[in-house]
């Protein structure tokens, strides 16, 4: 079996429902359940045995340990982390705690457990680390995109405390020879993204006739990827990448933060139109509010995903026009889950965060 650390998140839950979906090789969850964990994004494996879910830290190493004992994995997959750039800017301390000491804590219980077993054992195990591409830092605007090489210089919180994890377990790897793994992927999208990031929070704000709010000239670009072809890169990168290797995973999809907006609001126009009644609304466009922007915001991101389209024939499935869509009606249909995640600590979170923002 795998442990995947995160997986009741947004990347972590569609990783684990794909991977079951195609392989009966089970699952050890371990997942704090802080507000971004979501058991719902699992409802569907409430009944199925390769699914084991763990209520626990990263940072208790007691109880990875006894899970590494229990369980015998053959690989680690480290999605668990504080996420989002807006939250570490305003209270980086847990980012600190879960990205740095938390991934620490787990790299000792892994190479404790590690140093234990037989020769063979030892060279199959993998520890996977799911990292950003936000640790290179902002491109200017004819730059070429991000390769492996490019030099770490990380401008938020978030994404300096993603930055030290990436070093650690580069660390690991070249001090005690553990067998390491580490992907820097793009922007996801897709189904289970908590409405505090830029494409479901528009499409939940708009359908709820709330104001769409873009930071600063809205001119930022990122690198979208559908979050089910991130994890068939992660798969792909499990199965055979070169142990001690970084790969980068994107998109091709650079597109101006605007953009996005816009295309979001015209495919609810199309698929959910607003009522006439609703005037004078004839557009979910007329909801865009620009805002103050957020602090250090780092202008572009853009990946250069040549080394995992070479070595290991890895590329997406999706276009942004089909993963897109596929998403927006995936919210449409899914507005239960929606208003299920609006628990009352989001809605503190919301007013802290776009209070004061002319
Ligand atoms: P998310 O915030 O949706 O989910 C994070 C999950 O980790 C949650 O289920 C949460 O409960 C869990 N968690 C947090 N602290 C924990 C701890 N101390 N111990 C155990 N579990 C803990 O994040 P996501 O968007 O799914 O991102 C997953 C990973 O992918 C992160 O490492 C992130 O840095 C990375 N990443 C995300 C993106 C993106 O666009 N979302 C892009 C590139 C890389
Ligand atoms: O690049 C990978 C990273 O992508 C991941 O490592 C992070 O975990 C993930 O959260 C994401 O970070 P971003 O900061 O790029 O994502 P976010 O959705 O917060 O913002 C995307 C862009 O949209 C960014 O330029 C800021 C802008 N934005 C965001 C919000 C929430 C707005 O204009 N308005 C908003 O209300």
């Amino acid at each position: 079996m795998i442990l995947v650390t995160g997986g009741a998140g947004f990347i972590g839950a569609n990783f684990v429902l794909d991977w079951l979906a195609q392989s009966d090789e089970a699952i050890v969850n371990l997942d704090a359940l802080t507000y971004a964990g979501n058991l719902q994004n699992l409802a569907s494996l409430a009944a199925d045995p390769r699914h084991i879910f763990v209520h626990g830290d990263i940072a208790d190493s007691t109880l990875v340990a006894g899970l590494l004992a229990q369980y015998q994995p053959r690989a680690i997959i480290n999605f668990a982390a504080e996420s989002h750039v807006d939250r570490s800017i305003h209270g980086p301390e847990d980012f600190i705690q879960t990205n740095i000491v938390g991934t620490f804590r787990l790299l000792e219980a892994v190479r404790a457990h590690w140093n234990g077993l037989n020769d063979e054992t030892k060279q199959g195990f993998r520890f996977l680390h799911v990292s950003t591409d936000e640790v290179y830092g902002s491109l200017a605007k004819d730059e070429p995109a991000f390769s492996e090489t490019r030099r770490y210089e990380p401008n938020s919180p978030y994404s300096a405390s993603k930055a030290a994890s990436d070093h650690l377990v580069r660390a690991y790897h070249h001090t005690y020879g553990l067998p390491t793994l580490t992907t820097n992927c793009s922007n996801n999208y897709g189904p289970y993204h908590f409405p505090e990031k830029l494409i479901p929070l528009m499409i939940v704000n708009a359908l709820a006739g709330k104001p769409l709010p873009v930071y600063g000239d809205g001119q930022q670009i990122r690198d979208w990827l559908y979050v089910k072809d991130h994890c068939s890169a992660i798969r792909r990168v499990l199965a055979a990448g070169r142990v001690g290797e970084v790969y980068n995973i994107g998109g091709c999809n650079e597109k101006p933060n605007i953009e996005i907006v816009h295309t979001v609001c015209a495919l609810l126009d199309e698929l959910h139109p607003l009522p006439t009644y609703h005037s004078p609304l004839t557009t979910y466009r007329s909801l865009i509010a620009y805002v103050t922007d957020r602090p250090g915001h780092d202008r572009r991101y853009a990946i250069d995903a040549s080394k995992i389209e070479h070595e290991l024939g890895w590329k997406p499935a999706e276009t942004f026009e089909t993963g897109i869509r596929k998403t927006v009606q995936w919210y449409l249909d899914n507005q239960s889950w929606v208003s299920n995640v609006q628990s009352g600590a989001y809605r503190t979170w919301v007013e802290k965060n776009y209070q004061g923002r002319s």
